[in-house]
């Protein structure tokens, strides 16, 4: 791998570790820190950044590379299908059900391939094509890996792509019909994880991985969600957000774009933010109820959820979120598989919005902490529609059968 077209926008100064504190070179290190393996965060110096609302104002809302200055690599350079600039949908039924001033849905199911992770793997990919890589690695749940294989197609570099047999049909199918190298491990996350692993280390040549917090640029992607956000509730940070949370990347990506634009003088503040989980699988709110500082593992037998992308038992970041949710003033709620899918087909019948099944996690979640008087009735509160509701068409049709079975 080489550096030498690894270019890099003026506020991006350093990777931070966010263990030992520790900077680096960005077009010298590529993913974890050299000095502990810790997670790096992209880090820069926003006291050159003028960027104002007015500026936004003028430019077109069509990427979410309009937020440029804010992001590690020139828009000239990065490897893009156009991903983010998705619509903030109000949800008039579901805020008067909440008893809030008003519900909107950010409808991430209107990326390129169907899901926010396009955001990430945007980013990630084109730091992959500027260290001269030639090909992208990664383990997921599927809507990453499927992310990947487009994008790597878009860069003309080849993926590994290591899915869990329970990714869904689509995901799978799409990330071979994209040209990628597929591996279907048995199990869960983890076991791809594992295959993941033991692979890249037999590989011959590198594979230069774009792996949840192994690069250190795909929550950096997804922050432009909480950009989005704030841009579009016109300069007005929520007071909530709810997030369906797997391994926790979108949800500290909106935590650094709120607070990119409150240091900015763009919103005064952040929102309080709320990991939404699957009972069934759930270890950052089981560390959250419990004070804990970090997750314990969901032993892999343990896992009793039809929410796949959320299905993450050993989210390694868990630390990080904890801290976030705690900065926010926010919490964690966890419902059962049962009024996660009603709750797709309810916004789906209320709102005519299609929401994924993993993605409803958070609509039943908000159900939740509402009706647990955690929101106030002025409040607005946003819910991520991470993904498209036809990538789980599956899970949410039998459901519904069930339903007018039982
Ligand atoms: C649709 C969808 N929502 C949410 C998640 C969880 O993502 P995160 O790692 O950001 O918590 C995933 C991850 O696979 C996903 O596919
Ligand atoms: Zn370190």
């Amino acid at each position: 791998m080489g550096s030498q077209s690894f270019e890099t926008t003026t506020a991006f100064e350093t990777l931070r570790c966010v263990d030992c504190d520790e900077h680096h070179d960005p077009a010298v290190v590529t993913h974890q820190c050299p000095d502990c393996g810790g997670i790096l965060d992209p880090s820069y110096d926003l006291s050159g950044v003028e960027l104002t609302a007015e500026e936004l104002a003028t430019r077109p809302f069509d990427s979410m590379w309009r937020y440029e200055e804010l992001l590690p690599f020139p828009r000239e350079t990065a490897v893009s299908l156009g991903e983010g600039a998705t619509p903030l949908l109000a949800c008039p039924s579901l805020a008067e059900e909440m008893g809030v001033e008003a519900v909107y849905l950010k409808d991430e199911g209107r990326n390129p391939t169907g899901t926010f992770k396009d955001r990430g793997q945007s980013a990630a990919v084109t730091a992959a094509a500027g260290h001269g890589a030639d090909s992208v690695a990664l383990n997921s749940a599927g809507n990453a890996g499927q992310a990947a294989a487009a994008y790597a197609a878009r860069a003309d570099l080849a993926a590994h792509v290591f899915l869990p047999d329970r990714a869904g049909f689509t995901q799978k199918a799409m990330t071979e019909i994209h040209g990628a190298d597929l591996r279907v491990a048995d199990g869960e996350i983890t076991d791809a994880g594992d295959a993941y692993w033991e692979t890249t280390a037999a590989a011959d040549e590198e594979w230069y991985s774009t792996k949840t917090f192994v690069t250190p640029y795909r929550h950096d992607g997804k922050k432009t969600m909480g950009h989005e956000i704030a841009e579009q509730l016109g300069f007005e940070s929520p007071d909530a957000v709810v997030y369906p949370t797997g391994g926790g990347v979108g949800l500290l990506g909106v935590h650094k774009g709120v607070g990119e634009f409150r240091d900015l003088g763009l919103v005064d503040d952040r929102p309080a933010l709320y990991a939404a989980q699957a009972e069934g699988c759930a270890p950052v709110v089981d560390a959250w109820e419990s004070g804990a500082t970090r997750h314990e593992a969901v032993p892999a037998t343990e896992i009793d959820t039809a929410c796949n992308g959320i299905a993450v038992p050993d989210p390694g970041a868990s630390p990080l979120l904890l801290d976030a949710i705690d900065e926010s003033g926010g919490g964690a709620v966890a419902t059962p598989d049962r009024a996660i899918l009603d709750a797709a087909v309810t916004v789906a019948r209320s709102e005519g919005i299609e929401v994924g099944a993993t993605c409803a996690a958070a609509v039943s979640g908000a159900f939740e902490l509402a009706e647990r008087g955690v929101f106030g009735d002025d409040d607005t509160v946003v819910l991520l529609n991470t993904g498209a509701g036809n990538k789980d068409v599956d899970t949410l049709r039998a459901h519904v059968g069930e339903r007018e079975t039982a």
